[in-house]
């Protein structure tokens, strides 16, 4: 016998009797259980064969500092106070993305690192406030180079951990029709029951909810005829809940006996089951994407050992922002526009697409990049339309600017994000089950207990004094 163990706390077997938050106390005895050695074991056999891919292709491994100034990714930073600067700060990176774009200029022309990016944003099950990319940059491309050699990587990981080979190119399509046809720029593709604009048809027939909305849109819902009208009200609550925004469901059934029925007979006889929802063009596109979601999951639609993979391509290069009143870049600044589009500069801004394009697999937005801006006076054009001051842009991004003056060659990249990409191969929603030492959605480490207050001699060391709100 070399050592002795005390009964734990849970069973440590396929299926546990322990809830979330003891095994996530003992995490250490959770990550003896059969199902976390396995998703451990297809990290670890993923990072592998990404290493063994990237390096093949000729990419060199380079590290990346985590102590750094604000990047533009977009979410809130997680900043660390410097001592030996009193009253100044570190900003953990939200992704190495300026890094990466310098050691373009110093002319390694190919990096990659599997490297932990830190955003402090509202978690969700594919969100963590820690989470790791495998984030990739390139030299003298174009973006159909960058998409070519990273569908090639995609597909070999997906044959050389799933044994799954995909004999045809990814489909890619336009942002744009994938708002239309999904309502969602990362669409779930293994079945159709794509959105129809039923707009035109819809309006002009005397029914005012559907006379007053910029947008009617629906989707038919094969096999579904014989719901029962608590089925349906359910669904209707369901489109009301305040996550999905819809004002109400409008459906029409087509009875197995060839009889019509809906919510509006009066307005629309119609052969059809359908189910509609109206209002502003976005919301309810947004709206019906979470019920076509919703009606994939309730059919069976939505097996997780089936995989299907996109390009979503053509982004907007910004989006508009009501409540400050000004444009925001979708990607990050450094995203490049189309060059055909930059003339939109002056006149409609909001139309202009980027050269950016994210991969998407079963409705996870898995990975996305861009070609980005090579040239300094470009790159001030377009501070200046997101309203940064010139003092700002240099303040912010001096440092890149000038870097660009050295002969930046043309460059783009993607991130993956590692997290999602194996909790989608091992087969889960919770990409918290393929992280070793992972966050609750409070943030918290509850095995160590951070985050934690500081002793008062640290503060004074830091020069901070804190002041927590009642
Ligand atoms: P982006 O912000 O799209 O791009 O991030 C790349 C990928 O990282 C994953 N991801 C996350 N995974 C878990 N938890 C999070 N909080 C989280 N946030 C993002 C997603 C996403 O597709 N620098 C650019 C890349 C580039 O332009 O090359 C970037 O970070 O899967």
């Amino acid at each position: 016998v070399l050592n002795r163990s005390e009964v734990p706390p849970f069973t440590i077997e396929e299926h546990s009797d322990g809830g979330d938050d003891l095994r996530m106390k003992y995490r250490y005895l959770d990550l003896r259980r059969p199902p976390l050695q396995r998703n451990i074991l297809l990290r670890h056999r993923m990072a592998q064969s990404a290493r063994r891919f990237l390096d093949g292709e000729g990419f060199l491994e380079i590290e990346t500092p985590f102590l750094i100034r604000s990047t533009p990714e977009g979410a809130r930073d997680f900043v660390v106070p410097s001592r030996m600067n009193p009253g100044e700060f570190y900003a953990l990176p939200q992704s190495p993305q300026t890094f990466k774009q310098l050691l373009m200029v110093s002319g390694y022309d190919r990096y990659f690192q599997i490297v932990r990016c830190f955003r402090d944003e509202d978690l969700r099950a594919d969100r963590q406030p820690e989470f790791t990319q495998i984030d990739c940059e390139m030299s003298f491309v174009e973006q159909e180079d960058v998409l070519e050699i990273f569908e090639r990587f995609a597909k070999y990981l997906f044959r050389e951990t799933l044994g799954i080979e995909f004999g045809s190119a990814f489909p890619r399509i336009p942002w744009s029709e994938a708002m239309a046809r999904y309502g969602s720029d990362k669409p779930d593709i293994r079945f159709g029951m794509e959105i129809n604009d039923l707009s035109d048809r819809a309006r002009g027939r005397g029914f005012a909810v559907f006379d007053s909305a910029e947008y009617v849109g629906g989707i038919v819902a094969t096999g579904c005829a014989g719901y029962t009208r608590k089925q349906i009200d359910e669904l209707t609550e369901f489109v009301k809940r305040p996550q999905v925004g819809a004002k109400g469901l409008v459906w029409i059934r087509l009875a197995e006996d060839g009889s019509v029925k809906s919510s509006i007979d009066k307005f629309f006889p119609a052969e059809e089951l359908l189910l509609l929802l109206a209002g502003d063009r976005m919301k309810t596109l947004a709206a019906l994407n979470v019920l076509r979601l919703e009606m994939g999951d309730r059919l069976g639609l939505r097996d997780p050992g089936k995989f299907a993979p996109l390009w979503v391509v053509d982004f907007p290069l910004l989006e508009w922002d009501e409540e400050t009143k000004r444009f925001y870049a979708m990607h990050h600044p450094f995203t490049s526009p189309k060059p055909e589009d930059i003339p939109l500069f002056d006149t409609d801004p909001a139309k202009i697409r980027a050269n950016a394009y994210d991969f998407v697999v079963n409705g996870t937005e898995v990975g996305g990049g861009s070609i980005r801006i090579f040239d300094s006076g470009l790159q001030s054009r377009l501070f200046e339309t997101l309203g940064f001051s010139h003092e700002d842009a240099e303040k912010q991004f001096g440092f890149l600017m000038n870097a660009f003056k050295y002969g930046a060659p043309p460059h783009g990249g993607i991130a993956f994000g590692f997290d999602r990409f194996c909790s989608l191969f091992g087969g889960a929603d919770s990409i918290r089950d393929f992280i070793a030492f992972p966050k609750n959605n409070a943030g918290r480490d509850v095995m160590v207990d951070a985050p934690a207050p500081i002793a008062d001699t640290q503060l004074d060391e830091l020069a901070l004094r804190v002041a927590v709100p009642e």
